[in-house]
């Protein structure tokens, strides 16, 4: 692999890369704004200016200056290296770079920073992005200077709405069009500008358009400043109160790799920021998926009820006996269980195990299809139909619709089910009226859960580790983030109850005797089964994330 020195560090590159992706992969930050590793390059912003030492026997490029001698108290002639932009030039197989260790890049680097701050407000305190700030970060390892121009900065217009989504400052702008190119190459439609010059610059809304459409918030999220702020998050909470969580979108079955950022002081989710994954998302995440955050609190199942009309809330321990008691009580072959498209496989498989044990016919309870593109978004609104489906092994899995034909025929009289979700709606579930027992294991409320006659509270997503199958069958993990809210347990853990409480020998205590029990089961649904990864996807994958 050809390879390059950048301050005497050997940097292996692949063909087409620039100084900085390369520098990028191996974890290295060439300090930068403009540039961004899933858009095009700008190099507008000149902040990952290096030096290019000439190849041997070459000579540097220099530049005449003229340079501030404090002592003479005037400009003197001087000559420095030619500067360039490590964003733009490519790297080639024994190229000398030197960035760090360069007087006359740091001292570049120091200017442009110093410039960038020129009519910059400095409001921190009150700026959202402050703690995750390019600017705020590198005033401190590139500037740690005082503002030294005294007169009155140039003022432009702030906290205009972009659409129903995003909120632009203008001054806090540093023009480096990373919005700009999200619409137009990640979306592919034109709807931000930049108009004016110099310290006149701003993003301006094209001609009759508004920011909209299923991918406003990349913006934000690629915004190395805080002058483009969500709606959503504007002024909730100060980034260094959130603790980072890695996790995964459950909005679709394209599921996105993402962080989910909570504030374990108050146990509440405060946003979904993508997490990079080149075999899944890229960079990014639809609107829809950015706001799933919120499911962990929205809609929530938090106690234990019995009775489908009187709904008395009851320990959880009684509710597992109560929904035995009805189960046991259930003509022979007449039991079903219903997976969830919505749990983990982890949940999932216990469900299954529990199914093989009362000999039942599995269905599956899954949201009904969404709008769908050509960007992530995945038409199965279901992050986990592939994981539920893998622990069924070679048992037929059904559809609520197809439950509501077996329940007509009289084949299904007492049910077990994960979650609530069905891809029909009103009348048409009418027939589950005539299930006499219906224990439901349920994080949130959905079109099944009025005909519960016993309601486990489960615990979501966010609220015990597990792992989702998308789509293409990438399996990925993700951790507890928050505690369960109310009574919730995770739902493994209510089907083994429920199982032991039936006479079964679900013997699953902890969460690891369950990953354990993925692994012999259904190996290429744990999270440690590798599938072939293509080189470039592997290499990638070692980079940090959030350029
Ligand atoms: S709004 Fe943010 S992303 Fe857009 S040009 Fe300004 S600084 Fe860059
Ligand atoms: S595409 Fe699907 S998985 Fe990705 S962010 Fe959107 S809803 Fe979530
Ligand atoms: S990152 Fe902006 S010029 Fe290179």
């Amino acid at each position: 692999m050809p390879s390059f020195k950048l301050d005497d560090r050997e940097i292996p590159f692949e063909k087409g890369d620039t100084i900085i992706k390369a520098a990028w992969r191996l974890g290295i930050e060439i300090p930068h704004y403009c540039w961004h590793p899933g858009l095009s390059v700008a190099a507008n912003c000149r902040m990952c200016l290096v030096e290019i030492e000439p190849p041997p026997g070459g000579r540097a490029m220099m530049l005449d200056i003229l340079k501030w001698d404090p002592a003479k108290n005037d400009y003197v002639p001087d000559r420095k290296p030619k500067l360039q932009p490590s964003c733009q030039v490519q790297a080639t197989d024994g190229m000398v770079v030197r960035s760090d260790t360069s007087a006359p890049a740091k001292e570049a680097r120091a200017h442009v920073q110093e410039f960038l701050l020129v009519n910059h407000p400095v409001d921190c305190p009150i700026c959202d992005q402050a703690g995750e700030c390019k600017l705020q970060d590198y005033w401190m390892s590139e500037q740690r200077t005082f503002k030294r121009m005294r007169d009155e900065p140039v003022h432009k217009p702030k906290a205009v709405p972009f659409g129903d989504t995003i909120v632009y400052d203008a001054e806090r702008c540093i023009a480096c069009t990373r919005c700009i190119r999200v619409c137009d190459e990640v979306v592919g439609d034109h709807m931000l500008d930049l108009r004016e010059r110099g310290n006149k610059n701003e993003v301006v809304l094209a001609q009759g358009r508004k920011l909209e459409g299923d991918y406003t918030l990349m913006t934000e999220h690629v915004c190395p400043v805080g002058a483009l702020t969500s709606s959503h998050f504007r002024f909730k909470a100060r980034v260094w109160t959130l603790a980072e969580n890695p996790s995964v979108c459950p909005g679709c079955a394209t599921g996105c790799t993402m962080w989910l950022d909570v504030d374990p002081r108050e146990a509440r989710a405060y946003r979904n920021r993508p997490r990079d994954n080149p075999a899944v998302n890229g960079f990014w995440m639809c609107d829809d998926g950015m706001m799933t955050y919120l499911r962990a609190h929205e809609a929530r199942v938090q106690r234990a009820r019995v009775g489908r009309d009187t709904r008395e809330e009851v320990a959880v321990t009684v509710a597992v006996e109560r929904a035995a008691e009805q189960l046991k009580k259930a003509p022979k072959g007449k039991v079903a269980v219903l997976l969830g498209a919505q749990f983990s496989t982890e949940d999932n498989l216990v469900m299954a195990e529990l199914a093989k044990a009362l000999d039942a016919p599995l269905y599956l309870t899954a949201k009904a299809p969404w709008r769908d593109d050509k960007i992530l978004r995945h038409a199965d609104q279901n992050p986990n139909r592939a994981g539920a489906r893998s622990v069924a092994g070679i048992a037929k899995v059904g559809s609520v619709q197809d439950l509501l034909q077996a329940v007509s025929a009289g084949q299904v009289q007492a049910l077990v089910g994960l979650g609530a979700d069905a891809d029909v709606e009103g009348a048409a579930l009418s027939p589950l009226s005539r299930v006499g027992d219906v224990v439901l294991l349920l994080s949130h409320d959905g079109p099944l859960a009025r005909f519960a006659t016993v309601t486990l509270p489960a615990a979501a997503w966010a609220e015990a580790p597990g792992s989702f199958v998308n789509a293409k069958g990438v399996v990925q993990g993700f951790l507890r983030a928050l505690p369960p809210k109310g009574e919730a347990r995770p739902a493994w853990e209510l089907a083994a109850m429920l199982g032991r409480a039936l006479g079964q020998e679900l013997a699953y205590r902890k969460f690891k005797d369950v990953r354990a029990a993925l692994l012999a089961r259904a190996p290429a649904a744990h999270p440690d089964h590798k599938p072939e990864a293509p080189a470039a996807a592997a290499g990638e994958a070692k980079a940090p994330a959030g350029a």
